[in-house]
């Protein structure tokens, strides 16, 4: 693997062989904390909108690495006040070794790698969310031991979550069901991507979640309403009536099977207490492999060899 000096917007660009050996670094990180590897590198921390896991995660793992993080306010940034994006960037890369962006627009994220000389990560944006993709895959591979075959229901809003998710999945082999309901699909822009990274993926689409859940392994939701999309609410309650991943639905599965959701929860919409709190869910620990897999992230990114 090679990543060193990489980007990370998408999921995409990445390998089955580079995520799998992101796994095992994660893995491996976790069971051998390296406290100097990043010692003198500094991240830059550029966050639109609001976040718990992705933030504290990554300014936690900076500094167990030996690093450290500025915070990039966008209102404490000269950006707040009109400074281009493609200035930004230029100035930041000369003193930051990486920068994690947070945002709407994927094109502002795409903008600010362009005009970078230094790694920019994906933190979100309103297309893709990789790195809590990078963080699921090794909770599944954690719990099943095993990525390729295994049937990954996601249950709910075509979002940015189900974007990175797909074309995970379908990198590492899985069988991705995706169950939306009407006029809440993901683009076919996604579709076509994952049929591109991986020509024999096994995709199915299936609008009724009683019939997606069947046989499924991991069974995975996420927010009806993501950051940004706050008006369309009451809409949106209304749509994805019947997508509400209860007991009844999740007694459907292999018996075995695992919860996740990326997190923040909205009990009682997307997701259920007793399913979120119940013995089948995994999304604790999910949110914990957050740190790990960014440190193998950051680790690949910024250390020659790694
Ligand atoms: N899952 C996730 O990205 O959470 P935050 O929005 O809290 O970072
Ligand atoms: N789809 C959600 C994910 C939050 C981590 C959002 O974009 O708000």
């Amino acid at each position: 693997m090679s990543l060193y000096r990489r980007d990370l917007l998408s999921l995409a660009d990445l390998t089955a062989g580079e995520i799998t050996q992101l796994l095992t670094l994660a893995q491996h990180l976790q069971d051998h904390p390296q406290p100097q590897l990043l010692t003198g590198k500094t991240l830059g921390l550029f966050f639109r909108k609001a976040s718990t896991r992705t933030r504290v995660s990554f300014l936690t793992a900076m500094y167990q690495l030996g690093g450290q993080t500025i915070d990039l306010n966008p209102s404490a940034v000269q950006m707040g006040r009109g400074e281009l994006v493609s200035d930004t960037a230029r100035v930041l890369s000369s003193y930051l070794d990486v920068l994690v962006v947070r945002t709407f627009a994927h094109s502002e994220l795409e903008e600010f790698a362009h005009h970078s000389t230094i790694p920019v990560i994906n933190a979100l944006t309103d297309q893709e969310h990789p790195c809590q993709v990078l963080a699921d895959l090794l909770t599944i591979q954690q719990y099943w031991g095993v990525l390729t075959g295994m049937k990954l229901v996601y249950l709910g809003d075509g979002n940015n979550v189900a974007y990175s998710l797909l074309l995970g999945g379908v990198l590492m082999g899985m069988e991705v069901c995706l169950s939306t309901p009407q006029g809440y699909e993901l683009p076919p822009a996604a579709l076509d991507l994952a049929y591109q990274l991986n020509p024999q993926a096994k995709i199915t689409l299936e609008p009724d979640p009683r019939q997606a859940v069947a046989g499924a392994g991991v069974l995975y939701t996420d927010v009806w309403t993501s950051m940004g999309q706050e008006e369309e609410a009451t809409a949106r309650q209304r749509a994805f009536h019947g997508f509400t991943l209860d007991e009844a639905l999740l007694a459907l599965a292999d018996p075995k099977a695992i919860v996740l959701h990326c997190l923040p929860a909205h009990r009682g919409e997307e997701i259920t207490h007793e399913v979120l709190e119940g013995p089948q869910s995994q999304v604790w620990t999910q949110a914990a492999n957050r740190l790990h897999a960014q440190k193998a992230l950051l680790a690949a990114l910024l250390v020659p060899g790694f």
